[in-house]
């Protein structure tokens, strides 16, 4: 993982160079449209409030669950006990993206959902509220954070969300062998390249044409920054837009040349 003063300098980079976030100058109708839409789109729906009520009891909760150590993630604080609010406070993600999620399921409608990464279903509730009658998967290895997650999609009353526990070299494909195809995948766990690389190769192979993948914290580490230049890279993929804190991947052969936008969000 980068250190925090490299993130700034890197950040304050993306913002200088990045096309601003109006939509000026971009030549590609998908993407106007997308920022029109959906990154611009400032509604404060409903289901807001409630999910971040929960993400603030999180990050108020002082109890103390036994982790185990999945992915790269747990870097910020490694022993075994930890608070539940200290996890709530480095893993979760700020509101600003967990919403930008919630109106790209919401304007796209995809139907089957799959998110690798739950901790404490946050993230996940956004998904499952924007389209009642998507099917959201989301895998989580640890059971105390996926027994949390649980409590917090009955609180919120979501019934459209199957948390799937175990380490995702086991549960993605098994999960992938039970579905038709994935129309959304949020990859937010285990931020290293070869296992980031391994999940969108078989994430494609259930894909279709519409599939969108958003990969979280791309500019995290040289081990994510070179899996997103190799999945900008891919042969399947067809337009990138870079926000920074997340990198979303459109597939749709439609979009004939590959298109690669950095976008201030
Ligand atoms: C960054 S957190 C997810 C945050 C969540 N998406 C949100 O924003 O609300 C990543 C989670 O992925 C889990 N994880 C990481 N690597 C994993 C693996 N290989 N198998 C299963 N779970 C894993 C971790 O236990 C952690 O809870």
């Amino acid at each position: 993982m980068y250190s925090r003063f490299k993130i700034a300098k890197k950040y304050i980079h993306y913002w200088l160079t990045a096309s601003n976030g109006k939509g000026h100058g971009i030549h590609s109708p998908f993407v106007f449209d997308f920022i029109k839409n959906v990154l611009n789109d400032s509604t404060n729906y409903p289901c807001y409030q409630s999910i971040e009520g929960i993400r603030k009891k999180m990050l108020g909760n002082k109890n103390i669950i036994e982790v185990e150590d999945f992915g790269a993630g747990s870097s910020v604080i490694k022993t075994k006990k930890r608070m539940v609010k200290d996890i709530a406070a480095s893993s979760l993600k700020p509101k600003k993206y967990a919403q930008l999620l919630y109106r790209m399921v919401k304007y796209y409608k995809p139907q089957s959902v799959i998110e690798l990464g739950t901790s404490f279903g946050i993230s996940s509730a956004y998904l499952a509220s924007a389209n009642e009658s998507a099917e959201v998967n989301t895998c989580e290895g640890d059971s105390s954070i996926a027994s949390i997650a649980n409590k917090n999609f009955e609180t919120l009353h979501l019934k459209n969300i199957q948390l799937i526990q175990g380490d995702f070299a086991k549960t993605l494909p098994q999960l992938l062998s039970k579905l038709k195809a994935v129309d959304f995948a949020f990859i937010d766990g285990n931020h290293r390249k070869l296992p980031t690389l391994a999940y969108f190769n078989q994430l494609l192979a259930s894909s279709i044409a519409t599939t969108i993948f958003v990969f979280d914290d791309v500019h995290w580490s040289s081990e994510m920054e070179d899996a997103w230049e190799q999945i900008k890279k891919h042969t399947a993929t067809t337009l990138t837009i870079d926000l920074f804190f997340i990198g979303i991947v459109f597939i749709n052969p439609n979009f004939k040349i590959p298109q690669h936008f950095t976008i201030r969000f």
